[in-house]
């Protein structure tokens, strides 16, 4: 029988071999033996509600058949959700200066006044609600487009607040002054503090849960700019190549595809070009 340490229990190799193999299969996320400590302190508290007095006994209850309502508690306390408004400028200046002007240009002679973008691990919803004010920008003396965000992620609990799109000062520090009054209403009474998306915003933003891993089919049209950044890094190899793979066939032909700083398409080399920092453009089929 495991014993708590600190209000933490002790896990098993054996046990967090089978949590691993679990957890890759329900997300791609490669658990290393380093992320074992944090794992166990995430997963401590769940096990305390749940009145549990090891891991051999929630891993028991997690592959009960019918349990999803467990799995979808162990989904939510194993990804790491950092992100920021403006997270990696850059991009949205690429965005803005050289990705959109293309499009732009090329929707105005052949007709296809739309742009369908989708932020792929979008987690608290900094990074398709800071694509959307991207989008405002550019297209707010422009008539005629049409401009949508798919927003996707796996974890139910993180989607449900970039649904709600309420933020504190700090997290909306990095957005620009005149930018913020713009898109954002500010808390007054109770909600002093808190900054509340406007509904212009979120209304260019569909936010839907998503597993990259999946082979669920999501898009019933052409993507022209995926954003996937700093989600692949939890993935295997073998798995970072299948989810680039599936971007390939989710975007037009010379569709762009942003990823992290410390991420690249190097196993899909040959179908995507590097065209900027940590920014690619779609190759040949
Ligand atoms: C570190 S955050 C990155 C957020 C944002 N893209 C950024 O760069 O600021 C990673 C997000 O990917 C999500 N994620 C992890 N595995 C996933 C999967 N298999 N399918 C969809 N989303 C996943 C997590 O829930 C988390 O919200």
């Amino acid at each position: 029988m495991q014993t708590k340490s600190c209000g933490q229990y002790k896990i098993a190799d054996k046990e967090f071999g089978q949590l691993k193999t679990l957890i890759k299969e329900l997300t791609g996320i490669n658990l290393t033996e380093q992320k074992k400590m944090l794992i166990v302190a995430r997963l401590s508290k769940r096990l305390r509600v749940l009145g549990l007095s090891s891991f051999a006994q929630y891993y028991e209850l997690l592959t009960e058949t019918g349990n999803s309502s467990e799995i979808i508690h162990l989904i939510n306390r194993i990804t790491t959700n950092k992100t920021d408004f403006f997270r990696e400028s850059h991009h949205f200046d690429f965005l803005k200066e050289v990705v959109l002007p293309r499009f732009y240009e090329e929707g105005m002679k052949n007709g296809r006044r739309k742009l369908r973008i989708w932020s792929a691990g979008c987690s608290s919803g900094e990074e398709p609600y800071t694509i959307a004010m991207t989008l405002q920008e550019f297209f707010h003396d422009k008539t005629g487009w049409d401009v949508k965000i798919l927003a996707t992620d796996l974890d139910t609990e993180i989607l449900a607040k970039a649904r709600n799109g309420v933020y504190s000062q700090d997290i909306v520090a990095p957005i620009p002054s005149a930018c913020l009054r713009e898109n954002f209403k500010k808390g007054v009474g109770a909600n002093n503090g808190l900054f509340m998306v406007k509904d212009k915003l979120k209304r260019m933003i569909l936010f839907k849960r998503h597993n990259l891993t999946s082979e669920e089919f999501l898009l019933n049209e052409q993507i022209d700019i995926v954003f996937c950044r700093n989600v692949i890094i939890y993935f295997d190899e073998a798995t970072k190549t299948r989810v680039i793979n599936h971007f390939h066939d989710a975007l037009r032909d010379d569709g762009i595809l942003f990823l992290g700083h410390s991420e690249s398409v190097i196993a899909n080399d040959g179908r995507f070009k590097l065209i900027g920092n940590s920014t690619f453009c779609k190759t040949a089929p």
